[in-house]
């Protein structure tokens, strides 16, 4: 059910139902990718592979040293907030439903497999620290962790030429009707405000913050799917790009596309994997017969599915594989910024490592510059190379991402940060701002100013707050200067 949710939105949500659990010591079964979750709010984790249970045991165990390969897999897909590699993908895919299947169902991508596991599917039996496995070798798992090691993102040069640019974008949804005009009555703030964003050629900018604060509106503008109020968008040779789709040119819509966060929605159903990328061939490249066939083979080489799944319909692949079409598509049309909407919050960590994985070498391959849209703080520092933190449509933070995960941060950084949950049963996320819903904007002043667990006073509802210098780029924007910040996050005294 937070499937999609932002951190802290997910954290409070949790908190209650933990709440909720004990004082009506109500039992729950909880479904989810998430191994965060899963530590937060269960005493015991099942743990289910191809149809069926593979371990079975107390939370605590299963997330620390579980005792199946698959169970070891999952947890080295999953990036972490300090890490900066892209977590490790595990290699082939489970088997589909009435696929043939020889014993273990795990076999073919177990680095531990032997004749004994093909021969008959194993039984579920004692695998230690109350767990119990369906696995022949519970005290072999150890041996698979030497090879977690995941691949380090390819990274962009400071001089990388323009591919985007954003100059003081301003967004809105509201129309005033004729009497409001008549009457001159005051307009709510622009839901997104003063972007400034300068996107490098084969740079990846993540763009972070809590539902509502305007992720998808700026992507939208960037796609001519809704035209600013203000503000210029520019391509990287420093030709304007119209405001509507409508009036863009064939070429300049090549070079930006859009990959969304369920695939259902953007694929269309009745057409095979071979019509859908035949689409992008045709009109952008004029390809036709062979040459589309090979191209489109190419492309579905490249997400690693190919020529098999030509003639599937979308409706016949896992999540995993969709999303792999999707970014296919995309491709196809030999973009130069790929604008990608939170694509990969419905897949199983594993699925999800493999197609971050799949963006870096893309982006590495073909310069391709990203924006990146995630409530996954982790996913976002594991691909990005800078990173923005939006608060009601306004950027507060923007900077390397290194910068922007380490200190000093800005107030709403810093709750964003202290709620991301982690796959350890040991570890509580720290709520410390209020989860309130805010309409729009405030018309003056601080963004955050109502919610700030670190508010300084008047000034942050009256003073839109400066930009602070921090160095490389990093900038902040807020009335506490950045010594003070950084003091608040270490828990030193301020320099003098
Ligand atoms: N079509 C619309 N009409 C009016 N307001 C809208 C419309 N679409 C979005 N909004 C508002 O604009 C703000 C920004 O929405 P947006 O979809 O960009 O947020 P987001 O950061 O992508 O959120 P999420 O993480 O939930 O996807 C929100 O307050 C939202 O309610
Ligand atoms: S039974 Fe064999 S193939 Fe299956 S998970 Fe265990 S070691 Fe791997
Ligand atoms: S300017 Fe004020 S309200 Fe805004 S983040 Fe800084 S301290 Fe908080
Ligand atoms: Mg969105």
């Amino acid at each position: 059910p937070t499937t999609g949710l932002d951190v802290t939105t997910q954290a409070h949500i949790l908190e209650l139902l933990r709440d909720l659990a004990r004082a009506r010591k109500m039992a729950m079964v909880y479904v989810s990718h998430d191994l965060g979750v899963i530590a937060r709010v269960c005493d015991r984790v099942q743990v289910l592979y191809a149809g069926e249970t593979v371990l079975e045991g107390p939370t605590r165990a299963v997330l620390r040293d579980p005792a199946h390969p698959y169970a070891r897999g999952l947890l080295a897909s999953i990036p972490r907030l300090g890490q900066r590699d892209l977590p490790r993908a595990l290699d082939g895919r489970p088997p589909g439903p009435g696929e043939p299947r020889e014993g273990c169902a795990f076999a073919p991508r177990c680095a531990l497999a032997t004749e004994d596991c093909r021969a008959a599917t194993p039984p579920m039996i004692a695998g230690g620290a109350d767990q119990m496995t369906r696995c022949l070798y519970p005290d072999r798992v150890d041996e698979i962790t030497g090879d977690q090691a995941g691949t380090s993102p390819h990274g962009c040069a400071e001089r990388s030429p323009c591919a985007l640019d954003l100059a003081g974008v301003s967004i809105r949804y509201d129309r005033p009707g004729l009497l409001d005009r008549l009457r001159r009555a005051a307009r709510p703030p622009a839901t997104v405000d003063g972007i400034d964003l300068h996107l490098r050629q084969g740079e990846t900018i993540g763009l972070v913050g809590e539902s509502g604060s305007g992720k998808s509106t700026i992507l939208k503008a960037i796609a001519g799917l809704l035209p600013p109020a203000a503000g210029q968008i520019t391509l990287g040779d420093g030709t304007p790009l119209p405001a509507a789709v409508e009036a863009r040119r064939p070429d300049q819509l090549r070079r930006i596309q859009m990959i969304f966060q369920n695939p259902d929605d953007s694929l269309n159903p009745r057409q095979s994997v071979a019509e859908i990328l035949a689409q992008p061939l045709r009109l952008y490249f004029g390809l036709t017969d062979k040459a589309l066939r090979a191209r489109a083979v190419e492309l579905l080489d490249t997400v690693r599915l190919g020529a098999p799944y030509l003639d599937r319909r979308p409706g016949q692949l896992s999540g995993g594989e969709k999303q792999r079409v999707a970014v296919a598509r995309a491709f196809a049309a030999g973009p130069e910024i790929v604008l990608c909407d939170e694509i990969t919050s419905a897949l199983d960590v594993s699925v999800q490592a493999a197609v971050l994985d799949l963006l870096n070498d893309l982006k590495a391959a073909h310069k391709t510059a990203f924006v990146f849209v995630s409530h996954d703080l982790t996913v976002v520092r594991a691909l990005s190379d800078r990173v923005a933190v939006l608060y009601q449509g306004r950027i507060c933070e923007f900077g390397p991402a290194s910068a922007v995960y380490g200190s000093p941060s800005h107030p709403y950084t810093s709750v964003l940060l202290n709620a991301v949950l982690t796959p350890d049963p040991d570890h509580a996320p720290r709520l410390t701002a209020e989860d309130v819903a805010e309409l729009s904007p405030p018309a003056r002043g601080c963004p955050f100013q109502r919610r700030c667990p670190v508010k300084c006073g008047d000034i942050c509802d009256t003073d839109a707050p400066p930009a602070r210098e921090a160095g490389d780029g990093h900038v902040i924007r807020c009335h506490i200067p950045l010594d003070e910040l950084c003091a608040r996050q270490t828990g030193e005294a301020p320099k003098s």
